[in-house]
């Protein structure tokens, strides 16, 4: 029953072979090259990208798993949300191969297969849904930051996400004030281990209001502010893996925090976490340290599966299929500004 998944909503062009949960193959080609230069993805760009890639990524796919087109049972992609021209590609690739074999064609939520992602674990990557427990997950990456109330499996609730910049965002550009190439997370990441966290005390955005929304410009511009009152940080390796060290413990103390406190206001026993900015070091420790204290358990998504990868969209078509839920019609079109509710 193998089902073939496209994901290019933003700038990785992905194709995924599943079966039974199972994923047999989850090639991703990442643009991060093609837009570094512009310090930012271009939306243009990344289409015209994931145009020239489609194919070819989806037959390394096919060729990975060793599956044929005959034998797919199902096609899936990410209808929304995401650009709206690269959405395009993955739909109406993935569309078209669903017409032309006469299968089911599945279109996914983007944030919805992020929000499963932590339940794929082990290479190659099984789905474990019968371990799956209510949770509050939380979704970080360069394009969103969002904390989820999972109530059960496949039944979500929105508390709260980001007012402006995204963490991932937020990394990024104040990389890019320290003359970091794009994208800036994990150089912060490596130059912050070496560095001592409380060297300067930057602001901690929205740690205590209530809510469970977030908010990093404002850490952006004091850093800013920072560097241009003391530019000779730059110039002093110590120094810049110092303010590197603050900036991470300033947005991992706000993302723990916040997980945390929503998890236990809502009762649920479980954590998760996944997105791009969960491979950062620092907010691995700090979530596995307080969860531990905390008495809640936690599953952070694997490596491979935090950046987006169509993997995590075919194992939700997966399940969905499975379920019963329904599948989309092929003259669908793409849903860019989707929301989670
Ligand atoms: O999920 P992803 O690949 O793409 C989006 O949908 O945005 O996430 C990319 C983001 C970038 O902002 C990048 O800087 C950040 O994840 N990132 C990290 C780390 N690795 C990736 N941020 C902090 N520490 C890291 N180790
Ligand atoms: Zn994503």
């Amino acid at each position: 029953m193998p089902l073939l998944a496209f994901e290019t909503s933003c700038d990785e062009t992905s194709a995924a072979v599943v079966e039974r949960g199972r994923v047999l193959s989850n090639i991703v080609s990442s643009q991060i090259r093609l837009h570094a230069e512009y310090g930012g993805v271009v939306p243009e760009l990344a289409a015209r990208e994931h145009l020239r890639q489609v194919i070819p990524i989806c037959r390394a796919a096919l060729r990975q798993a060793g599956v044929s087109p005959e034998r797919l049972d199902a096609v899936a992609a990410t209808q929304g949300p995401g650009l709206p021209n690269a959405l395009i590609v993955g739909l109406k690739t993935a569309q078209a191969l669903a017409f032309a074999l006469r299968r089911p064609f599945v279109g996914i939520h983007h944030h919805e297969a992020h929000l499963y992602s932590p339940w794929i674990q082990g290479d190659p990557p099984v789905a474990d849904f019968l371990e799956f427990e209510p949770n509050v997950s939380l979704i970080v990456s360069g394009g969103h930051t969002m904390l989820v109330h999972v109530q059960e499996k496949l039944t979500h609730h929105l508390l709260g996400s980001t007012l402006d910049d995204a963490a991932g965002e937020c990394f990024d550009k104040i990389g890019k004030l320290m003359g970091m190439a794009y994208p800036a997370g994990p150089e912060i990441d490596r130059l912050a281990e070496q560095g001592n966290p409380s060297a300067f005390a930057f602001p901690r955005p929205m740690l205590r209001e209530p809510d469970d929304d977030f908010s990093f410009s404002g850490l952006k511009t004091s850093v800013r502010y920072h560097l241009r009152d003391h530019p000779e940080v730059l110039d002093h390796a110590q120094a810049l893996r110092d303010v590197c060290a603050s900036v991470q413990a300033a947005i991992v103390e706000v993302l723990v925090t916040k997980t945390i406190r929503a998890a236990q206001r809502l009762g649920v026993g479980c954590v998760t976490a996944s997105g791009g900015v969960t491979c950062n070091r620092a907010l691995r420790r700090q979530l596995t340290d307080a969860c531990r204290r905390e008495g809640l358990r936690l599953r952070l998504a694997q490596a491979s599966l935090c950046t987006d990868n169509a993997g995590m969209i075919g194992i939700l078509a997966d399940e969905k299929l499975r379920l019963n839920l329904g599948t989309t019609a092929l003259d669908e079109e793409i849903r860019p500004g989707w929301s989670l509710e």
